[in-house]
């Protein structure tokens, strides 16, 4: 899929489950990285980014599992300049069809001194070593120059020289901490095409972090310069201010194409769906501001707009909903809809589930229409997200009851199902969603902290559906979960079991312990 013959056909490498997992509190556990994986090699991505094989025995699987079952994308692994990296990348993709294994190392002054403790010759001699390497174990292999933006253009053009004629064929220049401007990162790209002797033998890629909120244009500025590659992530999932957003690029691209000429190959009537499968499985949720696929991206509220829209949809939208898979609904739902309609609604918003999936949302959704008058998209969002989050839990949510108001103590009856046994419990706390925690940690001792406790109202009126994002931290390792539930102490206790949830995958994969006090 990544050879392409179009010069203008630009490559999209997705990181989302290597460097945007690497945002704390975002990872993933395997069925999760695998559910991603299908839908960027569903909605067309060119490379994927499956992780890093010797950061983890996690990391490891997750490639190994990805790699078989991606057939379409090339599946790409990162490797440290190191030969034990570069094996451990090598065999977590042997299964792949498109193996691609991405090896980089510092080359700026800062990291090469602090970082790496090299000296540049040192550096440059690790470069051949390991790119060679890499080309020995497979055929095609990326190297990246970590902290590209901010290495001496000498020794940068010397550098990606020496790596092209080491063997690799696609070359990442990062702006790794989202320090450049667009006039200078494609400056940069152009420097390397003015300079480099064998630059055309090598695809050059843009990788760029946000810090200053230029990742995207960074990325659409290193293609105008020759870049024939971006690497990016869904809903610009990454460290600190995140990658580059991968539907702004795709969508920046495809509606400018007037002054931007490049293709891509992304389906992005699968956009949202990717979007909004990465936002439940992370507990990241979307601004609703953000570009592209956030919930007031294509809203239009003022008197003017509306008028406007009314009269012709292109004197305020600039690309269609239904271009990055948002559709007009014709279908509302409510608690008379059967299973028919329920499954096309499902199909409209971007969502395919298996029989056992549907049945489970279903349920939910006739109950939720028991309860709440109109139920809107957002809901049925809210719900599958939710659904996802409980998927093969070990500690599920059953039954709360709680006694709340001015005069305390506040006190919570809570009954769990944990690997299969029911048991319940009483608590009391400061408030009812402290007496709800403490239930929980009651029945599930635990020593993770709560880092973060967020509620938003999925839709407007006091009936609405709270969603809960809970952040627990347990020995350096954070990881959030997302609940919803017209009742917020109930998504607050299904948040908080989805992250403890996922903890323990965290550790059973160093030590099985049991659950129950
Ligand atoms: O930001 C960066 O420099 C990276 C490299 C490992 C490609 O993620
Ligand atoms: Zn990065």
């Amino acid at each position: 899929m990544t050879a392409v013959a179009d010069t203008n056909r630009v490559i999209i490498f997705d990181t989302t489950l290597r460097d945007g997992e690497q945002a704390p509190g975002a990872s993933m556990n395997l069925d999760e990285k695998l559910k991603v994986a299908a839908v960027l090699e569903e909605m067309g991505v060119d490379v994927i980014e499956a992780g890093f094989p010797i950061a983890s025995a996690g990391d490891f699987e997750a490639v190994r599992e990805v790699a078989k079952l991606v057939k379409n994308s090339t599946v790409a692994g990162l490797a440290r300049a190191a030969r034990k990296d570069i094996d451990r990348a090598a065999e977590a993709l042997k299964g792949a069809a498109r193996p691609r294994i991405h090896t980089f190392i510092s080359t700026s002054p800062l990291h090469m001194k602090y970082k790496l403790q090299m000296t540049p010759d040192q550096v440059h001699q690790a470069i051949i070593d390991s790119v060679s390497y890499a080309r020995s174990l497979v055929e095609d292999v990326e190297w990246s120059c970590e902290d590209g933006s901010r290495t001496e253009h000498d020794f940068l053009c010397r550098c990606v020289e020496t790596a092209i004629k080491a063997g690799a064929r696609t070359i990442n220049i990062p702006d790794t901490v989202g320090y450049a401007t667009p006039e200078e990162f494609g400056a940069l790209i152009a420097m390397l095409f003015d300079r480099v002797p064998n630059i055309d033998k090598a695809i050059i890629s843009a990788h760029c972090h946000n810090d200053l909120g230029l990742a995207v244009a960074n990325s659409l500025a290193a293609v105008d310069n020759g870049a024939r590659q971006v690497e990016c992530t869904i809903n610009g999932l990454g460290e600190r201010a995140g990658n580059a957003a991968m539907e702004e690029i795709v969508m920046a691209l495809k509606t400018r194409h007037d002054l931007m000429p490049y293709t891509t190959g992304i389906r992005t009537q699968s956009i949202m769906k990717a979007s909004r499968m990465v936002s439940a499985i992370t507990g990241f949720p979307v601004q609703p501001n953000k570009a592209i696929v956030g919930a007031n991206a294509f809203a239009h509220e003022s008197g003017i707009h509306q008028d406007g829209m009314l009269k012709h949809a292109g004197t305020y939208e600039i690309m269609t909903p239904e271009s990055v898979g948002l559709t007009r609904s014709t279908l509302v739902m409510g608690k008379h809809s059967g299973r028919h309609a329920f499954k096309t609604k499902l199909k409209e918003l971007g969502f395919e589930l298996g029989d056992n999936a549907l049945e489970d949302v279903f349920k939910r959704f006739k109950d939720l229409a028991d309860k709440k008058k109109e139920i809107f998209d957002e809901d049925i969002v809210a719900l599958v997200d939710d659904a996802v989050g409980q998927d093969r839990q070990r500690i599920r949510f059953v039954s709360l009851r709680v006694v709340c108001g001015s005069e305390g103590p506040q006190k919570a009856d809570l009954t769990l199902e944990i690997d299969g046994a029911r048991k319940s419990v009483d608590a009391t706390g400061d408030g009812p969603v402290d007496a709800t925690f403490n239930a929980i940690k009651k029945l599930a001792p635990h020593e993770a902290k709560l880092q973060l406790f967020q509620v938003h109202a999925v839709t407007a009126g006091t009936d609405a559906q709270a969603e809960v994002t809970v952040r627990l931290e347990e020995n350096g390792k954070t990881v959030n979960g997302q609940g919803a539930d017209t009742d917020t102490l109930v998504a607050s206790a299904k948040a908080y079991l989805h992250a403890l949830n996922k903890l323990l995958v965290k550790r059973e994969k160093t030590a099985p312990a049991a659950l129950t006090a």
